[in-house]
């Protein structure tokens, strides 16, 4: 749809040469495009960007400095020139055991550094065949989002369609992004109404149109289609 954000994650792929995918997504003159390479290549991709695309990190430390080895914190995103950063996706959930109370103080210290803050939710497949897709999401949105709406994006992403080519019917993207909304709102009250929610887990420039054409499907959150330029502005232009 019109005005989609369509935010690539790159995990933990992408070498040097491949900011010359992101300076060919910044050429592409498409607003509302922003992508996560991994920490390493920020810097080098806030350049190539030069403002067209906006750079972020898939992760952030929820503190803004100290003895946390290996760690970066949201302010030296914000140092670097980056714009957003990703919390509390499913896979830093799995991996690393991120809590909802672990990504809401990380989604905090986003916010404090001024950077836009996506914040990821979603249930695993057992989940959603035990019928309890929504009260999963619903308790990951209790605990995962801060208080305040500045900056807030959320993501819907359920586990099972994440890098597997699946992806849920129209039908239930639409009710749990419904679902999503009325917690927002319920949550922010009349503010909750302008909260992007985004879509992801198996986006691909062949099932983007149905699936951003969803009510309350703001846009989508993309891993393997958005490592190359090509398909990345293949999603944005069914978008
Ligand atoms: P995928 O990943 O597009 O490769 O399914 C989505 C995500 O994890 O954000």
């Amino acid at each position: 749809m019109a005005g989609s954000l369509i935010v690539g994650n790159w995990k933990m792929n992408g070498l040097g040469d491949s900011v010359a995918e992101i300076a060919a997504i910044a050429g592409s003159g498409r607003p509302d495009l922003w992508v996560a390479p991994p920490f390493t290549l920020i810097d080098r991709a806030v350049i190539v960007a030069a403002g067209a695309v906006s750079i972020g990190g898939q992760d952030c430390h929820a503190k803004v400095s100290g003895a946390h080895t290996g760690c970066v914190s949201a302010a030296m995103l914000a140092d670097l020139g980056a714009g957003f950063v990703i919390v509390g996706h499913s896979e830093r959930r799995a991996d690393m055991h991120e809590t909802d109370a672990d990504v809401r103080a990380k989604a905090l210290a986003g916010q404090a550094a001024g950077l836009q803050i996506i914040v990821c939710v979603g249930e695993t497949e057992a989940q959603r065949d035990a019928g309890t897709a929504e009260a999963v999401v619903g308790a990951q949105l209790a605990g995962s989002l801060p208080d305040s709406l500045d900056g807030l994006v959320v993501a819907y992403e359920p586990v099972w369609a994440i890098g597997t080519g699946r992806t849920p019917t129209p039908e239930d993207v639409a009710a749990i992004h419904g679902f999503i909304r009325g917690q927002l709102q319920a949550r922010y009250g009349l503010n909750g109404r302008g909260v992007r929610i985004l879509y992801g887990g198996s986006v691909k420039p062949e099932n983007a149109a149905l699936l951003l054409g969803q009510a309350n499907v703001g846009g989508a959150l993309v891993g393997g289609a958005s490592l190359t330029a090509t398909s990345f502005l293949g999603i944005a232009a069914a978008a």
